[in-house]
């Protein structure tokens, strides 16, 4: 793995950090740029619909990434020795934000799921609490949580 690892190494961390500023970048995109204007629909059948249609194409892009985010991290674990070597917490840490980001969006495309079914039956309410929580409390703790993964990113590059 090690001389895998040192001949690939460049577009494994190209692909790495792409990962983590589309996951990342995703999010901010949609919370703020996109919720904000989605918002400004009148008619909250619509309005529901084009969130959890926005939703379905965010996670659709997503979670390729996601996949690829790990395994560009345990072939890095692999190639820099990192488990037994001084930068193992480090290494630890991010895989425990990976782990914590993972469930959290798949409890999202769970909800998200819930919501679209909801909203096929006209069960406005439901979909609204299915599609509520993930806005409020979710997605912000997923941008929260990536935002520490890059900043040990950082500290990890600057001293390996
Ligand atoms: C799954 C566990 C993870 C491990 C073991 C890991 C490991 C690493 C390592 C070793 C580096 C430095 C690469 C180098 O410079 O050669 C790095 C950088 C980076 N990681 Fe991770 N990572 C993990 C998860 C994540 C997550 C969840 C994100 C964001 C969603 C992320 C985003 C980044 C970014 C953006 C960089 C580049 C930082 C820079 O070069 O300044 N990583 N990661």
């Amino acid at each position: 793995m090690e001389n895998f690892f040192a001949e690939y190494r460049t577009i494994i961390v190209f692909l790495h950090v792409l990962s983590g500023v589309v996951w990342v970048g995703g999010m901010v995109a949609m919370r703020y740029a996109a919720h904000p204007s989605f918002l400004e629909i009148e008619s909250p059948a619509k309005r529901l619909e084009r969130i959890a249609h926005a939703l379905k194409n965010l996670f659709t892009i997503v979670v390729p990434f996601v996949i690829v985010l790990l395994i560009t991290a345990v072939v890095m674990i692999m190639g820099y020795g990192l488990s037994h070597s001084e930068h193992a917490i480090l290494a630890h840490a991010k895989e425990a934000l990976w782990v914590v980001m993972a469930l959290n969006l798949f409890a999202m495309i769970y909800r998200r799921n819930k919501a679209q079914k909801a909203l096929e039956k006209g069960d406005f309410v439901l979909a609204k609490d299915q599609l509520g929580l993930i806005g409020k409390i979710m997605v912000p703790l997923n941008i929260a949580l990536g935002v520490i993964a890059i900043f040990l990113g950082a500290s990890l590059s600057g001293s390996l």
